[in-house]
């Protein structure tokens, strides 16, 4: 991919559509996600484990939720985390994320459900570039909160197309006003450096 191109030229990423075509684009994108996310500067993962650093320890039980090919969990562990789980709904994208090795158990979910988990069972989720306009739908970060154990913080981003759609925030905003959570920080900075896109990167603890 050309330092010029646009990734959404390549792969229509940020708009909202069925939950089918979400699992062929990352069935597509799978083989050069990371080779285009380097060249693009996707600075948010780390922008997401250097906030939560701030709020708990080395040894948070953390599921990284929509891992991908691992990228999140990579600036999880250069941040210094050690205890890392991975889900995502995306087998090729997951044969990736396998390849890097720093997953403690890392498995295949279903659409619209926390497979495998019993909730309360992680004390930290991160949604790195997932609960976003064109991958998972705004209802999701109920889904997470629900699993999520009391106390226990999320940190996830919405990009700069997902804020100016609105969708998400609304469902945030109703989650913090049904005191099901409450922001610990809110920071707006680079997404995608190259494409001069930001995001807002969220930590929200559970009530
Ligand atoms: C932009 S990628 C982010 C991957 C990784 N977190 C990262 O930072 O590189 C979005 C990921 O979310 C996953 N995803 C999309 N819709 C989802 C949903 N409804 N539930 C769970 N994961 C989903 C995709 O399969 C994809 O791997």
């Amino acid at each position: 991919m050309s330092s010029d191109s646009n990734l959404n030229t390549k792969f229509p990423l940020w708009a909202p559509r069925p939950v089918e075509e979400t699992l062929d684009i990352y069935a597509n994108w799978a083989a050069s996600y990371d080779d285009d996310l380097a060249e693009a500067g996707y600075e948010t993962p780390h922008r997401i484990a250097a906030a939560l650093a701030k709020f708990t320890t080395p040894d948070a039980r953390i599921l990284d939720f929509g891992c991908g090919t691992g990228l999140s969990g990579q600036a999880l562990q250069m941040a210094g985390f050690t205890n890392l789980d991975g889900i995502d709904i995306s087998a090729p994208m997951l044969d990736k994320a396998k390849i890097r090795n720093i997953y403690s158990r890392l498995w295949q979910g279903q659409l619209g459900e926390m497979t495998g988990i019993t909730a309360g069972q992680y004390n930290v989720i991160v949604a790195a570039g997932v609960v976003s306009l064109g991958a998972a739908p705004p209802e999701t970060l109920s889904m997470i909160i629900d699993h999520l154990a009391p106390e226990g913080l999320i940190g996830l981003s919405f990009n700069d197309p997902t804020l100016d759609h609105g969708s998400y925030e609304a469902v945030l905003d109703q989650e913090i006003s049904l005191d099901r959570v409450r922001t610990l920080s809110c920071t707006h900075g680079p997404h995608l450096r190259q494409q001069k896109m930001g995001s807002n990167v969220i930590v929200l603890q559970r009530l």
